[in-house]
């Protein structure tokens, strides 16, 4: 066993795991952050994207001994300190975004890392960002249109084309 500490959502956080014990488990199973899902556990899905020192990545291919003394964020630290949900996530709802909801959190996170690095992304980007982030319920349209409406653009006449 050994003994893992780092921040999460901006609080001390530590656990003796296995050296195999990945990210996502750690997060979900030692620590019950459940949003942050699994979706296929082989790097396809994008589901259990978080942020690790401001970096969107897939917690299903990091062992949580990789994130020591690292800060890590989920979908449950993404809402504003009185609770509200942040700017994305608010896109995300007005906008229709979300379906089922399966790949929602680690949509927003990614969302959230692009917009970190590219404020204003035009749509052919944020539809490249998100290649890694796979949803069976929405086409795409409105997740695109979510992000694009949380950099602050206009979104009234985005062209339909899903992802892949
Ligand atoms: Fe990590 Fe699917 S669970 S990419
Ligand atoms: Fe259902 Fe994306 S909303 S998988």
């Amino acid at each position: 066993m050994t003994k893992v500490s780092m921040k999460v959502n901006g609080k001390p956080v530590s656990g003796e795991i296995e050296g195999r014990t990945l990210l996502v488990s750690f997060l979900r199973d030692t620590l019950g952050l459940t949003g942050t899902h699994v979706g296929c556990d082989t790097s396809q899905c994008g589901a259990c994207v978080v942020h690790v020192d401001g970096k969107a990545v897939k917690s299903c291919t990091m062992f949580a001994a990789e994130a020591e003394g690292c800060e890590v964020t989920t979908i449950e630290g993404m809402a504003n300190a009185d609770g509200s949900l942040s700017t994305i996530q608010q896109a995300f709802q007005d906008h229709h975004g979300l379906q089922c909801g399966f790949c929602t959190p680690g949509m927003v996170m990614s969302a959230a890392a692009l917009l970190a690095e590219t404020p204003k992304p035009t749509e052919a980007e944020v539809r490249h960002y998100l290649e890694g982030n796979i949803c069976r319920c929405t086409g795409y349209h409105n997740i695109v249109k979510a992000i694009l409406a949380a950099s602050g653009q206009d979104v009234g006449d985005i062209g339909g084309d899903a992802i892949a």
